[in-house]
């Protein structure tokens, strides 16, 4: 192995060009691959920015050449050599670099390395626990970096945007107390407060409405949220927010500021030129139209509601369910009558997943309609069916009957479905919308109690004040979302910053005095001391740049993420710690140390 000295580089290997030709130059990177074209060696360096062809001729530098014979994938190398032009047919139009190559007079191996455990130069399907293992590995490769370039870039876009825009980049504790975005706690046992733990944050939540409370008027903050809930491809353990709180604002200016973020994004990221304001959609129509809140509308498919066309048919299931107040919906899946047998049953298949006891289907064929379910309707049925469903010869219509909110979700999911087998979805486009008046609270049929659909701290719609202790389901909050080709990619609201209708929706989510103030008491008290109107949002960094990089998983766009099952592969994170750790915690384990 050689020693760098006092060689230093002259350009990285994504520079060199025909404006360099005979310059003595000096490169350093990786070797991604070593040919040997009739005793000519060319090595192709790598580093972080690109490919540079290196040459070692054996007429030329016959010494040189004998240790380039050495060399092997992933060594370190520096070499010194001449710019050339590549002989004409040799050029590489895929490679920025591809008119040139270093013909190498002096070659460094500054490093070697065992075989990797994985190619990295080609599209080799590799299992993800091996990627994360050798994460550093995984890396290298071209397009795992550009994923972190990109990361890097947009989240400079963003500080650069919100600075302009007079925002205060002010960081809050990790190690605090609960937080009620409604997930899990991470929990930090505390060593000189026996029995006492910390939570790290789920977002910064309350803190950010203490900046409030303090003055500073726009805060934001670039952080990392905790939250134990089961990780699904856009969930992770700990994720990045990109967060934001303003005083003295309304719904439409925290709208109108995150969607100039969020231009500056796609400008500095992928030269996109977005064209603000965005699409708005109330949630109610949102769930009519697409059965969820987070809708993919770059597609149709929408679902038709037959649940008053329906009522008293002669088709007994469809029946019972609207008598006990269930809903019976159907998608007029267009053209796509052609569907066989079989792929029926794997789409009825599919809906059960999602809750669907079964997933009646109609074929429109053009002298009749085909189905087993057809024979228990009336003609009169069957047109009323046919006129609000605009049937055509050619549809395939599937419904859904059960409570509402399953038949939302399995047709939300059979329209999703539907859009990939079918290959609707382009994606290149980005379709962004923004869901807006949400409800307060929703029923929660397993506590037995109302709880927020966005958090406690969400205001009210003021004309629904009214309804607060009355009818609480009916009243909307003042929260907002923002959606990205399907995916929730932020949320916020306008908050409380009254005391008394901070206390008024506590009560209405069961949450009594000494809870509320043992839970969050400090914010209570803050209210009192003059909190101007404030509201803010919050933005999904890790599922932002999954769409923007055009990625499968939140975890490709994660230097160092965790599996399914919040594991860490590389560090074997979770891990096992001495006992004499826990009894210093004040934690009294009951189960066997290894
Ligand atoms: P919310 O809980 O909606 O709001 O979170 C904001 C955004 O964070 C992203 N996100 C996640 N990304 C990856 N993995 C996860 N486990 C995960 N959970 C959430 C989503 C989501 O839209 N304090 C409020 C914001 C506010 O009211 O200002 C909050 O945290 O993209
Ligand atoms: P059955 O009478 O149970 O054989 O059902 C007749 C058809 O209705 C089958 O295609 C079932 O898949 C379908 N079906 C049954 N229950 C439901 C439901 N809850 N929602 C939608 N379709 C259903």
């Amino acid at each position: 192995m050689d020693s760098m000295g006092a060689l230093r580089r002259t350009h990285n290997c994504n520079q060199l060009g025909t404006d360099n030709l005979d310059q003595e130059v000096t490169l350093m990177g990786w070797v991604l691959r070593r040919r040997d074209h009739g005793g000519v060696i060319f090595i192709d360096l790598r580093d972080r920015w690109g490919i540079t062809q290196v040459v070692f001729n054996p007429e030329i530098n016959p010494d040189v050449h004998a240790k380039a014979h050495q060399v092997r994938s992933e060594w370190v190398l520096a070499v010194k050599g001449k710019v050339e032009r590549r002989p004409g047919d040799m050029a590489n139009p895929k490679l920025k670099t591809g008119e040139i190559e270093v013909l190498v007079d002096e070659l460094h191996i500054l490093n070697t390395s065992e075989t990797p455990p994985f190619p990295l130069d080609e599209e080799t399907e590799v299992s993800d626990n091996l990627r994360l293992q050798y994460r550093y590995l995984d890396l290298r490769r071209p397009e795992m970096a550009d994923k972190l370039i990109m990361r890097h870039r947009a989240v400079q876009a963003v500080r650069n945007y919100l600075s302009d825009n007079n925002f205060l980049e002010i960081e809050t504790p990790m190690l605090t107390r609960s937080t009620p975005e409604g997930a899990r706690d991470y929990l930090v046992p505390s060593r000189v407060n026996a029995g006492k733990f910390y939570a790290l944050p789920q977002s910064p939540q309350l803190f950010k409405q203490m900046l409030m409370m303090s003055g500073m008027d726009r805060y934001f903050q670039i952080v990392r949220c905790f939250r134990d809930e089961d990780l699904r491809a856009d969930r992770q353990p700990e994720f990045t927010q990109i967060d934001m709180e303003l005083s003295f604002v309304g719904e439409d200016d925290i709208i109108t500021i995150s969607e100039g973020m969020i231009k500056d994004v796609f400008k500095k990221t992928r030269d996109i030129d977005l064209k603000p304001p965005f699409k708005r959609m109330t949630y109610d129509e949102a769930m009519a139209r697409f059965g969820t809140d987070r809708p993919d509308t770059r597609f149709g498919f929408e679902l038709t509601n037959l649940t008053e066309t329906l009522r008293g048919c002669g088709f007994k299931v469809f029946n019972s369910i609207i008598d006990k107040g269930g809903s019976v919906k159907a998608i007029n899946a267009k053209g796509c009558a052609t569907f066989s047998r079989k792929d029926l049953d794997n789409l009825t298949e599919y809906a059960g997943r999602f809750g669907a006891r079964g997933m009646a289907w109609i074929k429109i064929k053009e002298d009749q309609w085909q189905s087993p379910i057809t024979k228990f309707f009336t003609d009169d049925e069957i047109a009323a069916m046919g006129k609000v469903l605009e049937a055509e010869p050619g549809d395939l219509i599937l419904f859904g009957a059960d409570d509402t909110a399953i038949v939302n979700q399995v047709l939300a999911e059979l329209r999703l479905e539907l859009a990939r087998r079918l290959n609707l979805v382009d994606n290149e486009t980005f379709d962004f919308l923004w869901i807006t008046d949400f409800p307060l609270v929703e029923f929660d049929t397993d506590r037995n109690r109302h709880s927020a659909v966005h958090h406690p701290f969400t205001a009210p719609c003021e004309e629904h004040l009214d309804l607060l202790e009355s009818d609480p389901g009916k009243v909307k909050s003042r929260a907002y979302d923002l959606v990205l080709n399907g995916n929730e990619i932020g949320g916020g609201s306008i908050r409380i910053h009254s005391p008394e209708i901070q206390e008024r929706v506590l009560k209405v989510l069961g949450i009594d005095k000494q809870e509320a103030d043992d839970k969050f008491g400090f914010l209570l008290r803050a209210l009192q001391f003059g909190a101007p109107p404030h509201g803010g949002i919050a933005f999904g960094v890790d599922r932002l740049l999954m769409i923007l990089t055009g990625s499968d998983s939140i975890r490709d766009v994660i230097a160092f993420p965790k599996t399914q099952k919040a594991t860490c592969p590389l560090t074997e994170a979770p891990a096992s710690v001495a006992r004499k750790q826990l009894t210093e915690l004040h934690l009294r384990p009951d189960w066997k140390e290894e």
